[in-house]
């Protein structure tokens, strides 16, 4: 029987590895972490991360042959094939900071694997690296092997969060890259015949190592232009009078380009599309690409140029000024269908909107109101760092209330900002919102239709998005 065990219980490593248990009854799978109450919340009812079908596969391993343990090195040593799917966040200080993947994580879980080991192992990146990591874990991991076989591959993750379990009992391809050697193409065909086991084995590509590694930057980055693209046409479509839906439509109907991720939004957010692209401007940098550095970094500067787009178009429909003006926020998560909040759009709307000395009442159905709290008050880059998965002292921001019903959030409220796509959105009643609580205000002074932001914008567009009732 393989024994597969995965360091790391987030957003990755717990649905990847409860989806492998599920397909794979005669694999025994372990997922440790050293944060103990996200493994407690792997062991409960109320699991650590929310995401549809997930409780249902975990349900039917869990005990069986999927387990969740803080027992990390024991676990290490007893498996043949190790996932680290540790968080790679960006570097908040030294050389690179603000840009380059902070590894350290990454490198104490290899000197980890390297102690404990007593037999040999296949080690598999599945978190997002720099493209050359491996030969870095390769050093690491063979300087005191005592005769151990370590063998490293890369398995990036291309999950999206929100469809995780949807997108890994089918997904589009499973990149294995490995070492060109007949020890390594061994390695790789150990893990392709553990995803043999429910993937079509055209959709199984193998490549080498460095090609894998740079396939998910490269991936993320494509994705991310998209929206960039889109968004940076919004902006031209509200200062010519063109509709960006139609515009959007009319040019993914063009089977060349397709029709998905092209609708235009606040902003794209998430763990990964900033983080990687940032990382992938560095290393141009580091290999002496400016240019190409350049290049990609401007998909992140309209990302942020949307989001203050945002808040400009939203403080100077209230006659340039939200003091002491009532915003309801709906949607704090980074997008639908979860209830992640890292780099979301609304941490930075909310952020300029507060700037503006506005009053917010904020209302996701998914997201915590200690969450919600402590990222409006954390520091860039600071929030994917293991620190701040534990609980914090409570900070609270004062002009912010966190509600758990869209109505209540409206309520008596000058402006609706929409910032999550959540489907239950697009059935809120908005002629109730307006009249029953806008149409009581007798000094109403302007009535354009309310609406703005997310991928919602898909529906409404950006000049009607606001309903100022200043
Ligand atoms: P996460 O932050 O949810 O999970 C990482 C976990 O690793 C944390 O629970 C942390 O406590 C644990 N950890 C850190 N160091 C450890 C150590 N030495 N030993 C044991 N546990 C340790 O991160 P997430 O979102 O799961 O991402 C993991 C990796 O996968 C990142 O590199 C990310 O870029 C990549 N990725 C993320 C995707 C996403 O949608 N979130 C999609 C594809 C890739």
């Amino acid at each position: 029987m393989v024994k597969i065990c995965c360091i790391g219980a987030g957003y990755v490593g717990g649905p990847t590895m409860a989806v492998i248990a599920l397909k794979c009854p005669k694999i025994e799978v372990v997922v440790v972490d050293i944060s103990v109450p996200r493994i407690n919340a792997w062991n409960s009812d109320q699991l650590p991360i929310y995401e549809p079908g997930l409780e249902d596969v975990v349900k039917q391993c869990r005990g069986n042959n999927l387990f969740f343990s803080t027992d990390v090195e024991k676990h290490v040593a007893e498996a043949d094939i190790v996932f680290v799917s540790v968080n790679t966040p960006t570097k908040t200080r030294g050389l690179g900071a603000g840009k380059a993947a902070d590894l350290t994580y990454w490198e104490s879980a290899a000197r980890m694997i390297a102690d404990v080991s007593k037999s040999d192992k296949i080690v598999v990146e599945k978190s997002t690296v720099p493209v050359k990591t491996a030969e870095a874990i390769e050093k690491i991991l063979t300087h005191n092997s005592n005769g151990i076989n370590f063998q490293i591959l890369s398995n990036p993750e291309f999950l999206a969060e929100g469809t995780a379990i949807k997108d890994l009992f089918n997904p589009d391809r499973v990149l294995i890259g490995g070492r060109e050697t007949p020890e390594g193409l061994e390695a790789v065909k150990a893990l392709k015949d553990v995803y043999a086991h429910w993937v079509p084995e055209d959709r199984i590509l193998t490549t080498n190592l460095w090609s894998a590694e740079l396939s998910k930057l490269a991936a993320n980055a494509f994705l991310a232009q998209r929206i960039s693209s889109v968004n940076a046409m919004s902006a031209l479509c509200e200062a010519t009078g063109a509709d960006v839906s139609q515009v959007s439509h009319a040019v993914g109907t063009d089977t060349r380009i397709g029709p998905k991720f092209l609708n235009s939004s606040v902003g794209f957010g998430g763990s990964c599309f900033q983080k990687d692209i940032l990382n992938l401007v560095y290393i141009c940098e580091c290999n002496g690409l400016p240019e190409v550095a350049e290049y990609w970094k401007q998909v992140i500067k309209i990302n942020d140029y949307q989001k203050n787009r945002f808040v400009n178009r939203v403080v100077a429909s209230m006659f340039n000024t939200v003091a002491n003006k009532k915003v309801a926020i709906l949607g704090f998560a980074f997008k639908k269908d979860t209830g992640d909040t890292r780099e979301t759009p609304a941490i930075d709307v909310c952020k300029g909107l507060l700037g503006d000395k506005a009053r917010l009442s904020i209302y996701d159905p998914q997201v915590a109101e200690d969450q919600i709290q402590r990222d409006l008050t954390m520091k860039k880059f600071d929030w994917d760092h293991p620190l701040h998965l534990q609980p914090m002292s409570p900070t609270t921001v004062k002009q912010v209330s966190i509600v758990w019903d869209a109505y209540e959030a409206t309520k008596d409220a000058h402006a609706v900002c929409i910032l999550t796509e959540w489907d239950e959105f697009k059935t809120l009643d908005f002629q109730k919102i307006y009249f029953i609580f806008f149409g009581q205000m007798k000094s109403l002074m302007e009535t354009r239709p309310l609406l703005m932001g997310g991928s919602f914008l898909q529906t409404f567009q950006l000049p009607d998005l606001v309903l100022a009732n200043p």
